[in-house]
């Protein structure tokens, strides 16, 4: 195939498994210790706040504790040498894309470093520990939560993810189950667009045999091959040649 010109990487808690960072449905992963429903819910949220709030206290003061590894590394040098069009989608709510140097990225489950006002929807910079009641810094009402996208609401520019994915020429998976819709959802999104998919996993994911390529390894190892194959056969800026 030429080389693509448009390009959408999702990733999930894989590609911070080596940064130290639990995932979610493996053996030590997060869900393990906790009930998803105690702490990843609108309903948890309301009935036990203080338990919710923990958990993701927990988690943003963990993130200071580790560091981007060389896929993350990989990614955002694509990021800034790829001449066409590239968004990262993560499932991550850490800041380790950022962190590497990421710039063309979207959360689409939010971030641990960030406050949402359940009154006003104002989004805040938030680095510190997040007590039930807080006041919004934007409307004063004592109601911000961590800035999560729970089971069961929205995910962050879902029209904007969708737009760049029907548009592409290839979509690459790495580091997710396909446990979660709707990101389980995105490789027959790009299918029915005729973009090429390629995953690259530890283990084959829920939605392996929808790839047209699977890649099965270690984060640190599959990106940074796979980000130098991709930029060898960039050339001359394929942006140009539409
Ligand atoms: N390199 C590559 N892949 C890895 C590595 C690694 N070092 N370690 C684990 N993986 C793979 C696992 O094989 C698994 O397929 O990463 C995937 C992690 O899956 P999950 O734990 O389900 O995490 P994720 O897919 O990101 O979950 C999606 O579910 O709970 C919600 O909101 C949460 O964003 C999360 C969503």
């Amino acid at each position: 195939m030429a080389s693509p010109r448009s390009i959408v990487v999702l990733t999930g808690a894989g590609i911070s498994a080596e940064s130290g960072l639990a995932t979610f449905r493996g053996p030590d992963g997060l869900w393990e210790g906790h009930h998803v429903e105690q702490v990843c819910t609108p309903q948890a949220l309301a009935r036990d706040p203080a338990t919710v709030h923990r958990f993701y206290d927990a988690r943003r003061a963990a993130l200071s504790q580790v560091e981007p590894n060389a896929a993350h590394r990989a990614l955002a040098r694509l990021d800034a040498e790829w001449p066409g069009d590239l968004v990262i989608v993560t499932q991550n709510v850490d800041d380790l894309h950022e962190r590497a140097g990421a710039r063309r990225l979207i959360h689409m489950h939010g971030e641990l470093l960030s406050a949402l006002c359940a009154s006003c929807g104002a989004r805040e910079p938030w680095a510190g520990q997040l007590d039930p009641g807080m006041p919004c810094p934007a409307c004063d009402a004592p109601a911000l939560r961590p800035d999560i996208v729970f089971f069961g609401e929205m995910p962050y520019a879902m029209d904007r993810i969708e737009g760049a994915i029907a548009a592409a020429d290839l979509f690459v998976s790495i580091g997710t189950s396909g446990a979660v819709y709707p990101a389980a959802g995105f490789v027959q999104t790009a299918r029915y667009a005729g973009g090429r998919t390629l995953e690259l996993n530890l283990e084959p994911s829920a939605g392996s045999a929808l790839f047209d390529e699977s890649r099965l390894g270690p984060a640190s190892l599959l990106v940074p091959a796979w980000v130098e194959e991709t930029l060898a056969v960039a050339g001359p800026n394929p942006a140009a040649a539409r």
